[in-house]
């Protein structure tokens, strides 16, 4: 069940090596405590460049840290209609950064098919969908792993867009401006979280945090980052990333 009201946690990190760092204990530490209760965990993934870094540190815990990545079901918050060898894929650079170096096996990861036609890989992603435990027709994430652009968006929900909408589907799909056809978990699945980990860094995003987050008085909730409220949302940031919030002053 949604949670409107819960302040979300904040970590801010001295630089993004750290934030990484850090990032991946806790997504670790996570995991760990989900099959502490349950056979397996569902995970869905970040997309484009930040959450690199992260998985590369989730390559290279302790085994005293891990979790055990075989119980581990790997989904995707978003996907561009590319083919999984594509640089754009995130998919792909996924496989590059998490699945190789962990050695995770083919049947835990489950892929938006971004080269299929959007009508199968819709039908195939909700299928793989119905494999988690369902609360109100909706799968229900152990955790999301998001970034966020400077607009505010999260996974493949921007401004303005239809997919910010959708309510009835648990994944969606359009062409957007400029940014081709993308595919997305909707908000509702994503609200539906038992956990969500927004990870975000560099100066260029720290505008859009500090409206996100900041004190502006009585702004109405205009980013799709301000319609997240899972059970539990953590903000990951680096110093730069969080450097016009109130308190946080920048040497
Ligand atoms: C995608 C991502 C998207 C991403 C933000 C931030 O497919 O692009 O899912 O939501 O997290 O655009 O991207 P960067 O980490 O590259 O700044």
């Amino acid at each position: 069940m949604a949670n409107a009201t819960a302040k979300p946690a904040i970590q801010i990190q001295p630089d993004q090596q750290a934030l990484f760092r850090q990032a991946a204990q806790r997504v670790a530490e996570l995991l760990k405590q989900t099959l502490a209760q349950r056979p397996q965990a569902f995970l869905a993934l970040a997309g484009g460049s930040t959450p690199r870094g992260l998985y590369q540190q989730l390559g290279q815990l302790p085994t005293s840290l891990a979790p055990d990545w075989q119980r581990i079901q790997f989904f995707f918050g978003d996907e561009r209609a590319v083919p999984p060898e594509h640089p754009e894929s995130n998919y792909r650079m996924a496989r590059e950064t998490l699945f190789e170096p962990l050695g995770i096996a083919a049947s835990q990861i489950h892929r938006i098919q971004g080269e299929a036609p959007p009508e199968q890989a819709l039908a195939d992603y909700r299928l793989r969908l119905q494999a988690l435990p369902q609360q109100d027709g909706r799968p229900c994430f152990d955790l999301i792993l998001l970034g966020m652009g400077d607009d505010g968006h999260i996974a493949s929900l921007f401004p303005h867009s239809a997919l910010l909408a959708e309510t009835e589907h648990s994944v969606c799909s359009a062409e957007l401006a400029g940014r081709g056809r993308r595919y997305s978990l909707s908000l509702p699945v994503l609200n539906q979280a038992r956990h969500l980990l927004l990870l975000v860094s560099g100066a260029g995003k720290a505008a859009t945090v500090q409206q996100a987050l900041g004190t502006i008085p009585a702004q109405p909730p205009t980013l799709p980052v301000q319609q997240l409220h899972p059970q539990q949302l953590e903000w990951f940031l680096d110093q730069a990333a969080a450097q016009q919030l109130p308190g946080e002053n920048v040497s």
